[in-house]
């Protein structure tokens, strides 16, 4: 029997409604209902959300809870929150959810409460950021230590460096962040180049400690400290690791008492709340690590308890998966109106495209709808003037979420006032579009008239509109508030994943590209002619033989 939930009959009940809706203009849903606004946003744990602008009504929400019934999406929460072992094809919980329990109540794991040696660990992360910052923690020289160097990639890179990066209102005056994640020597080479090697910390973050970058830019630069400071012994005054893997740490020549250790119930993606967010807690304080935590628990809890219909991370799920299943919309954008948050679609899209990128159920069955969205993005206000023309008059649906900061980090003059009213503008004209008659109008105004009007200006200056967006509003970008949004998106993948009936947690999907770069890793260090692989793969590797020097 085919199980799949797009043989069900809530997905074959949306399908139909889909069609019904799919002529159906945001304007004349805002027409119909002068309090749209009010219908369609719900305010939760410090984060406004308005998903009014979005093409659905309330039939679909009552529709789309139906599907989420179907999934089972209250009762695979359970499992989530109580730490069953639903990364089944890695035989693990999941339990990011713990390490930010700030309530401390039991959550256990093979009937062991996994609380006490999270809360170690915090201790021991308190006790060395507070070294690294007061100036206690010397180098090998005796100096305090200015730079701070993350060497990870993936998990283990683009969370400390997103959220450093977003709280650097919060950084500590003397210290200065850099995070090495490419195994192209000019990453690892340009920032050796800026650090003075008496002041600096290497954090080597890796979960695995076999990852073939990590551990390739962690050997350069341990090999670079040594020959700067003349002595191996320089090693563990400014080396450190996070790891699941003391095995690999201390072979390594890193001492297992620099070792900040987190367990293998912590995806990759899902790590920046463990000893992997050491950088963020030596940038900004173990405080503000905490309140960071804090803010995600309360989410945590949100999600746990409120109702679907007032649940932010249900809601979203469910309006992506609208789009994706229904509307077919293949890529989701994230545009903060909030510069802090540059970093943020780049790390959303391990979290998203990792979690959600997968061609089968959890039984193993080939589905037959798409399942993530390709998702993208940048900074609002420069996307305006580099890839709008396509949300604006481009022919692909993107749903778009806009992340607005009541307040900016640095109040300058003006400033603000200029992002909010574009982010307000852009979302207004996303949905309403300018018509023909608007156009016309428009157009009359300035003076062009008649064939000029007709033919040559027209067409091109019409706006469809019903572009649907989802807008995230907040005070300001907290410690606390960036904690809560993160761990809001990484719910809503949580959603999105039981509704598809996929596995989030498991990335079989990048061992492939692993396995044959070992095999090729030999091949371009040997003198003969290659004639292994295709014909092409053996080509370009021949050609670089040939050219490099
Ligand atoms: O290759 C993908 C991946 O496995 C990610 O899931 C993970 O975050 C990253 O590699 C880094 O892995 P590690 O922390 O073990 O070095």
């Amino acid at each position: 029997m085919n199980n799949l939930i797009s043989h069900s009959a809530a997905w074959a009940t949306l399908k139909t409604h889909q069609q019904n809706l799919a002529q159906v203009h945001l304007r004349d849903l805002f027409a119909a209902d002068s309090q749209r606004f009010e219908h369609f946003s719900v305010e939760a744990c410090g984060v406004l959300l308005d998903y009014s602008k979005n093409r659905l009504t309330s039939e679909t929400l009552t529709l789309l809870k139906q599907l989420a019934t179907q999934a089972q999406l209250a009762d695979w929460r359970n499992r989530l929150f109580q730490g069953d072992k639903i990364n089944h094809t890695e035989q693990r919980a999941a339990l990011h959810i713990a390490l930010r329990n700030r309530s401390n109540h039991p959550i256990k794991v093979d009937g062991f409460d996994v609380m006490p040696e999270i809360n170690a660990v915090l201790a021991k992360m308190r006790q060395f950021s507070d070294s690294v910052r007061d100036g206690t923690w010397r180098g090998y020289t005796g100096k305090p230590i200015e730079s701070i160097v993350n060497i990870g990639i993936g998990g283990s890179d683009l969370g400390p460096a997103m959220v450093t990066k977003a709280l650097k209102a919060y950084h500590h005056t003397r210290l200065r962040d850099y995070f090495v994640s490419n195994v192209d020597g000019t990453h690892l080479g340009e920032i050796l180049a800026e650090l003075d090697p008496e002041t600096t910390l290497f954090i080597v973050a890796s979960k695995t400690f076999t990852t073939q970058e990590t551990l390739l830019n962690a050997k350069s630069a341990r090999q670079w400290l040594i020959n700067q400071l003349g002595d191996e012994k320089a090693v563990a005054k400014h080396f450190v690791a996070i790891s699941t893997a003391t095995q690999e740490v201390t072979e390594f020549g890193i001492d297992s008492a620099n070792m900040f250790e987190f367990w293998d119930w912590v995806g990759g993606r899902y790590s920046l709340w463990s000893a992997i967010g050491l950088p963020i807690a030596v940038m900004i304080g173990m405080d503000n690590f905490e309140a960071l935590l804090a803010g995600a628990h309360e989410l945590d809890k949100h999600f746990e308890t409120a109702p679907f219909e007032q649940n932010l991370p249900v809601l979203m799920g469910l309006i992506g998966v609208w789009y994706s299943s229904f509307f077919r919309a293949p890529s989701h954008a994230v545009l903060p109106y909030d510069y802090a948050l540059a970093l943020f679609p780049a790390y959303l899209q391990q979290l998203v495209m990792e979690s959600l990128g997968k061609h089968v159920t959890r039984e193993g069955n080939s589905v037959d709808y798409p399942t993530s969205d390709i998702l993208w993005g940048a900074p609002g206000n420069n996307g305006q003037h580099a890839f709008y023309q396509l949300l604006h008059q481009g022919t692909h649906l993107v749903p778009a979420d806009f992340l607005i900061a009541i307040e900016s980090q640095y109040d300058l003059p003006g400033h603000q006032d200029a992002v909010l009213s574009n982010a307000l503008a852009q979302t207004y004209a996303l949905m309403m579009g300018r018509t023909t008659e608007e156009t016309k109008q428009a157009l009359f105004s300035k003076g062009i008239s008649g064939d000029e009007l007709l033919t040559q200006q027209l067409p091109h200056r019409v706006f469809e509109g019903n572009q649907p967006t989802n807008t995230l509003m907040y005070q300001k970008l907290t410690p606390k508030i960036l904690g809560t949004l993160i761990a809001l998106y990484e719910q809503k993948v949580f959603v999105q994943s039981v509704c598809w009936g996929i596995n989030p947690f498991d990335q079989w999907g990048v061992e492939l590209g692993k396995q044959v770069a070992s095999t090729l890793l030999p091949a371009l260090k040997a003198d003969n002619v290659y004639d292994g692989h295709d014909s092409s793969t053996a080509g370009l590797l021949n050609y670089i033989k040939t050219y490099r020097s």
